[in-house]
């Protein structure tokens, strides 16, 4: 049986981390997978996730299974930070899955049991573990123009064009916020004009949120999702908390599914069960359990929310400087756009060749769109940085 296995394309975000891991350069930059970084090229364990593994360590009396959507306390802390008051609580589904990229599959598994035909409109360019999770499905996807390769900025001509061709019944799929892989993103105006589409097309939305915290701010980064949730008639959000909790191995996700008809929500909250069942039982408890004790904790979700706010002015200093310095060094302001980008990515909009340039002759990786994680930088490492995109003649 072994010898008919064949061997599968790797992941490029995941290939990329193991080449940086095996250069022996000292001066290399990591600016590729998507995982923040401190000023000391640290992952850090946030304060308020330490407090909080403390208290569930003191209080844990069991570890026998939860329910197969997690602790139901888990989703209505998740979904009030991601809905708010948006849409009443009885209209939403929900089921906590490993990390966001979970919460994405079984997204996708229940669009391919309710719709077979359905179609995706993805992103050109999207998240690349979109694409290579809808095609192991055997799921049809359907490019939609996104980035405007010119102005660094989102084509959004292009992009109603493109979501004009899509039948009802076929599927959008949309970044909440911190558009991966290329920073740029919708305005609010521009969301209602998508949503208007979506409702006149009769399509169904999916929102991909993985990244609330890192662009505009915990209550900005949600307005989209939440816009999308409270105007269309259902709609599938997949929520990751591995960036702006920083529990990225703790896997902790949540799928919901949201319908203006409550008398919905009883099927689809037991559909994602069933989901969850089939795949892998009980989704992950501990980083989910940290989590709801934060949320449901004034002083630790203060804090939390204080050192998520740190981090994301930390990136966003990093991108002025970045801008700064290309600006400095060209005496133009064609790189204005790392200032203007939002979340953890830029894509730089160069060829491959000039990132594999970057990488042979600078140590820097960036992943092959040149896709940049801002994160990855430091005070120090931006100036090095800019002079190479110089040099390298981006
Ligand atoms: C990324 O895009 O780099 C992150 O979401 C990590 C991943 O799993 O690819």
């Amino acid at each position: 049986m072994f010898e008919n296995l064949k061997a599968q394309p790797a992941d490029k975000i995941l290939a990329l981390m193991q080449a940086y891991r095996e250069d022996p350069r000292e001066t290399k930059i990591d600016l590729g997978v998507g995982v923040y970084k401190n000023a000391e090229g640290v992952t850090p364990v946030m304060r308020a996730v330490k407090a909080a593994e403390k208290v569930v360590w003191e209080e844990q009396q069991s570890k026998s299974y939860t329910g197969l959507i997690g602790d139901p306390a888990y989703s209505d802390a998740m979904i009030k930070l991601i809905l708010g008051d948006a849409v009443p609580r009885a209209n939403v589904g929900a089921a906590a899955t490993p990390g966001g990229t979970g919460a994405c599959r079984q997204a996708f598994e229940l669009i391919r049991m309710a719709s077979p035909g359905a179609r995706i409109f993805v992103s050109d360019p999207t998240w690349p573990n979109h694409i290579s999770i809808l095609n192991y499905l055997g799921m049809e996807m359907v490019p939609y123009r996104y980035f405007d390769s010119e102005t660094r900025g989102v084509n959004f001509d292009g992009m109603l064009e493109d979501l004009k061709q899509a039948k009802a019944g076929d599927v959008v799929l949309l970044h909440g916020c911190c558009h991966n892989p290329t920073g740029a993103n919708l305005n609010l105006v521009q969301w209602r004009e998508v949503v208007d589409l979506i409702n006149a097309q009769g399509l169904v939305a999916m929102v991909d949120i993985a990244y609330q915290g890192f662009g505009d701010g915990l209550e900005e980064d949600a307005q989209a999702t939440r816009l999308v949730a409270s105007s269309v008639k259902e709609c599938l959000i997949a929520a990751s908390c591995s960036k702006n909790f920083g529990v990225y191995r703790e896997r902790t996700g949540l799928l919901m599914a949201v319908s203006q008809d409550s008398g919905q929500t009883t099927l689809n909250q037991a559909t994602l069960a069933f989901l969850n069942r089939q795949n892998y039982s009980f989704p992950p408890d501990h980083g989910a359990r940290v989590v709801t004790t934060i949320l449901n904790d004034d002083a630790l979700r203060a804090d939390w929310a204080a050192e998520l706010e740190e981090v994301r002015l930390s990136m966003l200093g990093l991108r002025q400087q970045l801008a700064d310095e290309l600006q400095r060094l060209t005496g133009s302001d064609r790189f204005g756009f790392i200032a203007q980008h939002r979340g953890m990515f830029s894509r730089l909009g160069t060829t491959p060749q000039l990132v594999e340039k970057l990488r042979a002759e600078h140590a820097i990786y960036m992943v092959g769109d040149s896709r940049m994680n801002i994160a990855g930088l430091n005070a120090k490492t931006v100036p090095i940085l800019a002079k190479a995109i110089v040099d390298a003649g981006v």
